[in-house]
């Protein structure tokens, strides 16, 4: 893939930690859930551009475990932004060839809006080219605990039928995760200023490039998504290892 003229390797999954709403819409004297509504048609834009450019997987962090104690007025907003998403966009989603993940416990969330994000999963297309996660009440924290939970459930099982316990390579345990199947997160950009994970893929972010900018997430639109894919293009990933003659 090409940009402004630069050859560029495209990563295969794209993390983005859609920060700024909030402050977008303060500083237009709207209230906070305009500057949801303005990072939905974003992220929409940002989706196809990304599947355009070549990535596979593009998971956006929409709503955190800590934005669960968000006011009622603000959950509600954004529950009701993603009925209407879930509700228009997601078939043009399937028609793109792109498969819906959750990632996250759907549990707290509206019956109605649970099982939208469930239909949307389950309806996606089996041979899609391009795999959309959304990360909803989620947090990465959460996500290793439930994985060692179930492997003690599973560890006692095996117990009971006399086997001795299954030992985990990162593969097995990766089973285990809502990203069961997917690879690695290779880019995790935040826009919005700060520097920081705020528990987005701790596990698949091992080795991530990340990538900060101070622009608010509305405003973070294809020219400022090519920048990051630039700039990732242009890093050194060593996994740890040393360059061949150093
Ligand atoms: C952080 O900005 C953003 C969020 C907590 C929510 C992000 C969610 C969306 C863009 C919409 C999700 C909807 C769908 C359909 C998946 P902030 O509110 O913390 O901004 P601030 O730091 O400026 O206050």
């Amino acid at each position: 893939m090409d940009i402004s003229g630069e050859q560029v390797k495209v990563p295969r999954h794209v993390g983005i930690i859609m920060d700024g709403n909030g402050r977008w819409a303060r500083k237009r004297l709207l209230p906070r859930n305009a500057g949801h509504r303005a990072g939905v048609q974003r992220m929409e834009e940002l989706a196809v551009h990304a599947q355009e450019m070549g990535v596979e997987y593009f998971t956006v962090y929409a709503l955190s475990t800590e934005n669960m104690s968000r006011s009622k007025e603000e959950l509600d907003g954004l529950y009701n932004l993603i009925r209407s998403y879930f509700s228009k966009s997601v078939d043009e989603l399937y028609r793109r060839h792109a498969a819906v993940r959750i990632l996250g416990d759907m549990a707290p969330l509206p019956g109605d809006v649970a099982e939208k994000l469930y239909e949307a999963e389950v309806n996606s297309p089996g041979d899609a080219t391009f795999h959309f996660q959304f990360a909803i009440n989620y947090g990465g924290r959460a996500e290793i605990l439930r994985a060692v939970n179930d492997a003690a459930l599973l560890a006692h099982r095996d117990a009971l039928e006399g086997r001795p316990p299954a030992r985990y390579t990162d593969e097995s345990f990766h089973d285990l995760l809502y990203t069961k199947g997917m690879p690695d997160v290779d880019l995790i950009i935040r826009t919005g200023g700060e520097e920081r994970l705020s528990n987005f893929l701790l596990y698949q972010a091992a080795y991530a490039e990340l990538y900060f900018t101070d622009v608010l997430f509305p405003d973070f639109d294809t020219g400022e998504f090519d920048k990051a894919l630039l700039d990732f293009s242009r890093r050194d990933r060593r996994y740890g290892k040393i360059r061949p003659g150093e």
